[in-house]
């Protein structure tokens, strides 16, 4: 069993790394093989649109890293995709990488009902993990990023379940796994009231996250 992780998040240590690496850690305590794609570790050129890709799932421009990235997330038996919410979204640099994909890992076809897009990785079963982050309160700020990540594990789920995991209130680097003490300096600086009491609920909240991440880690083997 191999769990295959983008991490859509150009920090190492950042609050997406810390969350995917403990849905990782879940899944090697049930037995199976990791590994974790930081998106910094890819060359990958963007996408000119010219769609000559279409027909064998090639780039007939670029030979960079986009195919032994589709090489490894079609050798998964799991996928977890993560990201930070940038001005909405995912950041610039991630959606370069999904917009190469089109054509390497997605095939897109005519058809009577019009366009039918299917997946171009060995066909099995492969469950799912979206995850976003986001430094507003607001879960739904993570909405457009989950929508997008679970959309792209389906078409390569085969049935596998797709679970969720969304992460507001992350506004500093590495706070989802910050003491309170360390917290508190931090929402005192942006001018929070209460922010010891606020530091204390935040640092609880963020450990239950990471608790359900390990869980959800575990699922994906069992
Ligand atoms: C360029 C940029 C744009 C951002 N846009 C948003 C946003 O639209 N909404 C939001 O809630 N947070 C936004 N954030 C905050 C990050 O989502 C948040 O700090 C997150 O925890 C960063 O994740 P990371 O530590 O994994 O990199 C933005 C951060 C950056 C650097």
């Amino acid at each position: 069993m191999k769990v295959v992780a983008l991490m859509g998040s150009p920090r190492g240590g950042s609050n997406t790394d810390t969350i995917t690496e403990k849905v990782l850690e879940g899944a090697r305590s049930a037995g199976a093989e990791t590994n974790k794609i930081m998106i910094n570790d890819l060359q990958v050129s963007p996408c000119t649109g010219c769609l000559k890709c279409r027909e064998k799932g090639e780039c007939q421009q670029y030979n960079d890293d986009i195919n032994g990235l589709v090489e490894e997330l079609g050798e998964a038996d799991a996928l977890v995709f993560g990201a930070p919410v940038w001005g909405g979204f995912i950041p610039g640099q991630l959606k370069m990488i999904f917009d190469r994909m089109v054509g390497a890992a997605v095939k897109i076809e005519a058809s009577e009902n019009g366009a039918q897009i299917t997946s171009r990785l060995p066909q099995k079963k492969r469950s799912g993990v979206s995850i976003a982050v986001c430094a507003s309160p607001a879960k739904e700020m993570t909405e457009a990023t989950i929508v997008f990540f679970n959309h792209n594990l389906s078409l390569h789920a085969n049935g596998g379940d797709i679970r969720e995991i969304r992460a507001p209130g992350l506004s500093a680097h590495g706070m989802v796994k910050m003491e309170a003490e360390d917290m508190e300096v931090i929402l005192e600086q942006m001018g929070v009231e209460n922010a010891g009491l606020m530091a204390v609920q935040a640092e609880k909240a963020n450990q239950d996250l990471l608790d359900d991440a390990y869980e959800i880690g575990k699922k994906l083997v069992n």
